[in-house]
């Protein structure tokens, strides 16, 4: 009897019974051969399988803000520069693609005010904690505590993604980190939230605020969570791609095969296919139109005023509602002498700095100012004395003017200037709205979303793994994977 009902049981599910899992996508657009757009098509490759097409559209540079330019025929970062060591997607593409960390060269940091400098990193790593000690008190054990415990509690989304679990919204994936509180964190200003652990205002003035403007050009009003990566950023373990941080994007994009087209995506439209959405992707290419049609689509680029805009033409996606903006931060490269008298060293053979950052003053002409060592550091390589000619990063607000640049500068060989729309406008973001959506449409999806919440390479690597495991368990409908809460408890039961 027994073998009877399982044949009966076999053919009911074979004729008209449930039908079996769904095909997987024929073909998936990316938009953006950014961090974001490159991490993405790699982790959906991963996902989906070799067989899906995955077209990769590009309207500028492949790496997006991680760039690099030529000085005398060495190139430099003129875009990110650096990537946390506990980025651990970042450090599985350096293994996966065969790169290398890029040697470290020593180098020490101070923090001017525009008139002296306040604070001084020593050689000895002790002396620095005893002076910050003597300068600030508990302030700073209480900032590296603070700092330590937001680190601590992001670092279990490596855990959940190796699990496969994925949010459907930026909110959901912090709440399943830190709880309400790391959603909170998105709302609260960094300023606020120190304040609120008891470190002093002289601290935030000195320290807090020269990190910030450096990292993001914007003023201790940014929400605390993306305050305190770059916190966790200014407390060193940075580093950096042998040949270019670059190399990763251009590496992924050629491992999954991917088909990348340089050309700027203008527009989406919505057709259906045997009542499933099929998205047409209409983009410019030297001045000529194309089009094509893909079951997912994935946009990894800024949708602000300020990028370049794609139009939504016969549907309307849940789009994020910002009037907000992206914030421009100006990047020159200088190759010449530093005037090292401008910052009080009047013989620039003892100027031991290779970076200053400054204090959030309205008259300060400069962000930070870095002597930068090339992608490629040969082993013989040490820094340039500010004696010598050297190349230098100066980030700001708007470009220098002549003026100013021979304030900072005694001469100088060329000047190359980057206006990056950097980061997000963070006080464009009330504290009452919520972050964009990642969902825009049943299959279209808003990578850079996690942009408003910490605008990092860390941030978006971790965003264009969500998204590719959103959209894989979206496809074949495995919700016990979507918005689970409670995951650390779960994890730990099901280990
Ligand atoms: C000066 C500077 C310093 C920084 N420093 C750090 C740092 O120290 N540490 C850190 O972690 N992060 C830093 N960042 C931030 C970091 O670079 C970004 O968060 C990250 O690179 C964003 O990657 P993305 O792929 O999301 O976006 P992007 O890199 O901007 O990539 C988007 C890509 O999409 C393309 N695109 C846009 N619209 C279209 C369209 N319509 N059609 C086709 N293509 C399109 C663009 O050309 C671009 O290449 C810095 C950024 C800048 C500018
Ligand atoms: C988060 O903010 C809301 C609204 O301001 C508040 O009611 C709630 O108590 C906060 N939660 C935590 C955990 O900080
Ligand atoms: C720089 O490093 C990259 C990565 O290791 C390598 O491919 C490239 O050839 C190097 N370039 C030079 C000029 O040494
Ligand atoms: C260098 O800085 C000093 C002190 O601010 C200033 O007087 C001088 O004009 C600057 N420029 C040069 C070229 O020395
Ligand atoms: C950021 O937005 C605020 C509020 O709209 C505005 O006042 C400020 O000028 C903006 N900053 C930049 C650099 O765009």
């Amino acid at each position: 009897m027994a073998p009877i009902i399982l044949l009966c049981s076999l053919l009911y599910q074979l004729c008209d019974g449930q039908p079996g899992p769904p095909d997987p996508p024929g073909r998936i657009a990316v938009v953006g051969a950014g961090i974001g757009g490159s991490a993405v098509t790699y982790f959906l490759h991963q996902q989906f399988g070799p067989q899906v097409q995955i077209d990769v559209y590009e309207a500028e540079r492949v790496g997006g803000r991680l760039a690099t330019l030529t000085v005398n025929s060495q190139q430099y970062e003129s875009g990110s520069p650096s990537i946390h060591s506990l980025n651990l997607h970042m450090q599985d593409f350096v293994k996966l693609l065969g790169l290398k960390h890029r040697k470290e060269v020593a180098g020490k940091s101070a923090i001017f005010n525009g008139e002296h400098l306040v604070l001084e990193e020593t050689d000895w790593y002790l002396l620095n904690l005893f002076r910050l000690w003597w300068h600030y008190g508990i302030s700073f054990l209480r900032l590296q505590m603070w700092v330590e415990e937001v680190m601590e509690k992001f670092m279990r989304i490596y855990n959940y993604q190796a699990h496969k679990y994925a949010f459907s919204t930026i909110e959901g994936l912090l709440r399943s980190l830190g709880g309400d509180h790391f959603v909170n964190m998105t709302r609260r200003s960094v300023a606020e939230s120190l304040q609120g652990i008891g470190v002093s205002q002289r601290f935030i003035d000195d320290v807090i605020s020269a990190v910030m403007k450096a990292s993001y050009g914007q003023p201790v009003s940014i929400p605390a969570l993306v305050g305190a990566m770059s916190l966790a950023g200014a407390q060193g373990n940075m580093w950096a791609v042998e040949g270019g941080n670059k190399l990763v994007c251009s590496g992924l994009l050629k491992l999954t095969k991917a088909n990348v087209i340089h050309a700027r995506v203008t527009a989406v439209s919505l057709h259906n296919s045997e009542k499933k959405p099929l998205y047409e992707v209409q983009y410019e290419r030297d001045g000529t139109l194309g089009s094509d049609y893909y079951d997912v689509v994935i946009i990894a680029a800024p949708l602000q005023k300020t990028g370049l805009p794609i139009s939504f033409l016969n549907f309307q996606p849940t789009l994020p509602d910002y009037a907000g903006s992206y914030h421009r931060v100006v990047t020159s490269i200088v190759h010449g002498y530093l005037n090292s008298s401008y910052f009080g060293f009047t013989d620039p053979k003892l100027f031991p700095f290779a970076c200053i950052l400054s204090t959030d003053s309205p008259d300060a002409i400069f962000h930070s100012l870095e002597s930068l060592c090339p992608v490629n550091v040969s082993v013989g390589f040490r820094r340039k004395p500010p004696q010598e000619a050297g190349v230098w990063r100066v980030l700001s607000s708007r470009p220098l003017d002549r003026k100013e640049l021979k304030t900072l500068f005694k001469s100088y060989y060329s000047v190359q200037v980057i206006e990056w729309q950097a980061f997000p406008n963070y006080s464009t973001h009330s504290s009452s709205k919520s972050l964009p959506p990642i969902i825009l449409h049943d299959r279209l999806y808003y990578l850079s979303a996690a942009e408003w919440a910490a605008s990092s390479v860390e941030m978006i690597a971790v965003a264009a793994k969500n998204v590719a495991l959103l959209a894989f368990n979206r496809w074949f409908e495995l919700t016990e994977k979507i918005d689970q809460q409670d995951l650390m408890h779960k994890l730990k039961t099901e280990l």
